[in-house]
């Protein structure tokens, strides 16, 4: 039996989930992850560096988990496991701080822009590479699913082992993202990539009410039979044989069109719905403490190679 590759990946969650991030990065991600062993990390202390209100840290913490269980990681596959839970995360991170160099850190996209825009960015956010670096390492970690805008975060974990590695012999591995991709654009309800920040988004997991709605207002101009931007969205939850009878059928009747995307929708996403609703907080809770025992006994025996390596274990 060959064993299974390490794989590592951690949510920030950014507020309420729409059928884009579903379609671009979580089923490309449930898709793959029973090919590896994996680890699944909900990022709190990364959270921190943003959130300041306790009540939504822990919304986040609750919100990440049941967001990808109930789209289809099943918690007996993966290890899901939060970052505080696993103080070597922390730790380690603090011997990459000092390795790594201030201008180095200084490169970091996430930082850079805070200063671009002339905000100021307190020191977790401009460490948060270093983070990021120890949740990935120390797992042996091979692959790491993430979003092309973390590109840099892998790279910076890659220096990280080779510095550490340098200065006090073979230890971590160097990491490879994976990055995760949608076929193609997810368009919203305009037609413009689906975005929270353009409001055209239709909900992950919303009422069927409000998936009606959302559906609804999918611009469509009158001067064509097909609505090319009901259609883009229906692409997504069938293939284009079955909407090309469904479409000519329909030619021009864009009403009848918009219900059968609304009915298919909620077809895919009511049970992921009914699922989400069925999950507790102390269903969460479970989870996560069975997910920390698993994560925190690789991370602790890296961790004793780690403290006799550099010394301070006598
Ligand atoms: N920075 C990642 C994001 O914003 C979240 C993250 C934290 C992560 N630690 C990680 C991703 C380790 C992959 C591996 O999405």
């Amino acid at each position: 039996m060959t064993e299974k590759k390490r794989l590592l990946t951690g949510l920030q969650s950014s507020g309420a989930l729409h059928i884009g991030n579903y379609f671009g990065s979580i089923k490309p991600f449930v898709d793959m992850y029973e090919g590896y062993e994996s680890f699944l990390m909900v990022a709190d202390y990364h959270a921190l560096t943003s959130l300041k209100d306790p009540k939504l840290v822990q919304e986040c913490i609750y919100n990440s988990v049941k967001d990808f269980v109930a789209a289809g990681v099943d918690p007996s596959k993966a290890v899901i496991f939060k970052q505080s839970d696993v103080q070597e995360h922390t730790e380690l991170a603090w011997i990459f701080d000092c390795l790594v160099t201030v201008p180095f850190l200084e490169l970091g996209h996430a930082y850079k822009d805070k200063v671009a825009k002339g905000l100021e960015a307190n020191a977790g956010l401009f460490t948060y590479p270093m983070l990021m670096a120890a949740d990935i390492l120390l797992y042996d970690t091979v692959i790491v699913p993430v979003g092309e805008d973390q590109r840099q975060h892998i790279e910076y974990a890659r220096e990280a082992a080779a510095k550490f590695n340098n200065t006090y012999g073979q230890t971590f591995i160097e990491p490879k993202e994976h990055i995760v991709k949608a076929v193609g654009t997810i368009p919203g309800t305009d037609g413009k990539k689906m975005s929270k920040s353009y409001g055209n988004t239709i909900p992950l997991f919303g009422t069927k009410e409000e998936i009606q709605k959302a559906v609804m207002s999918i611009v469509t101009d009158s001067s064509g039979q097909k609505p090319e931007n009901v259609y883009a969205i229906h692409k997504l939850f069938r293939t284009e044989a079955e909407l090309e009878t469904l479409y000519a059928e329909n030619a021009g009747k864009y009403k009848n069109l918009k219900d059968a995307l609304v009915e298919d929708i909620e077809n895919v996403i009511g049970p992921m719905r009914e699922k989400r609703n069925s999950i507790s907080n102390d269903d969460v809770k479970k989870i996560l403490a069975d997910g920390a025992a698993k994560a925190k006994a690789v991370a602790s025996a890296k961790m004793e190679d780690v403290r006799q390596k550099v010394g301070v274990a006598i």
